[in-house]
């Protein structure tokens, strides 16, 4: 008999979609599904990283990297159809792939504004769209499809820190979040999201190197004194796509250390 632990998080055997998935936040999530049990799709731009992160994760399990810019929507629409070609059934879609920008409220240009947010807000919706039918395929009442959004603390707090675009495009995601999870429950589909706060990066390393200090200012600000790890990440994507997280639709998960409510 399965244990405990087995009944209420594996993920074994259920495929995944991970975009961005070949690095940062999205590495981790895919490194975990991976060693859970799945067969996972990454998708990026960058064929070299998506190649690698998916070599050295076919040694656990199976990985396979797929190369799209989804702030086409073309782009969206050919990356579901290239999944389909693989896959009859997918159970878990983590919309993970973002941009982050950060200007002066004088100096944002309406291009700049549009380009963030066909990536970080239109590419999602447009993913879920495309991908409804592989995702019922998957789905029945006990064990709902799962599709988690990567949505941020900056869409949660009123600061903008000149991320205009950026904070909209993650507070966009998290209403779009419990707006598909009241239209997609009845079709066994979960839709649930996660606030990170700050988790190493390609993205954060950008805000580090640009803001000097800014990294030991935020390990002081962060209660739990800790940026986010995979364990943190991985472990709330396997809570929320597995039986554990059956039942839960339309939440949004601030994964900050603490540091929204901080003083
Ligand atoms: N790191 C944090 O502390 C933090 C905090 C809050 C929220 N988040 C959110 O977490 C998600 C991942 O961020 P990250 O920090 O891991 O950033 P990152 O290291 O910059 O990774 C971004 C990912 O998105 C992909 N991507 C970028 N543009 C794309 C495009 N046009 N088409 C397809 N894929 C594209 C990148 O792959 P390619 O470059 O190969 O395309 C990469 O895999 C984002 O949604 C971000 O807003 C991060």
């Amino acid at each position: 008999m399965a244990s405990i632990y087995e009944q209420l998080f594996s993920v074994s055997g259920k495929t995944a979609l991970v975009t961005g998935g070949a690095k940062g936040i999205g590495a981790l999530i895919s490194r975990t599904l991976v060693l859970a049990g799945c067969q996972v799709f990454i998708t990026g731009r960058s064929q070299e990283a998506g190649e690698q992160l998916a070599g050295e994760l076919a040694r656990y399990g199976h990985c396979t990297f797929l190369r799209h810019d989804l702030s086409s929507e073309e782009e969206v629409r050919a990356l579901a159809k290239e999944l389909g070609s693989h896959i009859t059934e997918l159970h878990i879609l983590v919309n993970n792939a973002g941009t982050f920008s950060a200007e002066p409220i004088g100096s944002i240009s309406g291009q700049s504004w549009d380009s963030l947010m066909e990536l970080n807000l239109r590419a999602p919706f447009l993913l879920t769209q495309a991908l409804l039918s592989l995702l019922e395929a998957g789905a029945s009442t006990d064990d709902p499809a799962r599709i988690v959004n990567i949505g941020s603390i900056g869409g949660l707090m009123p600061q903008s820190n000149g991320a205009y675009a950026y904070g909209c495009s993650k507070a966009g995601i998290h209403q779009l979040t419990r707006m598909l999870a009241s239209d997609l429950r009845s079709r066994n589909i979960n839709v649930n999201a996660i606030a990170p706060g700050y988790f190493p990066s390609d993205m954060t390393a950008g805000f580090f190197a640009a803001v000097p200090d800014l990294k030991r200012s935020m390990l002081e600000r962060i209660p739990a004194r800790r940026f986010g790890s995979l364990e943190d990440i991985g472990g709330t994507v396997i809570f929320l796509s597995s039986r554990a997280g059956a039942y839960l639709t339309g939440g949004i998960t601030a994964l900050d250390g603490g540091l929204l409510g901080a003083p």
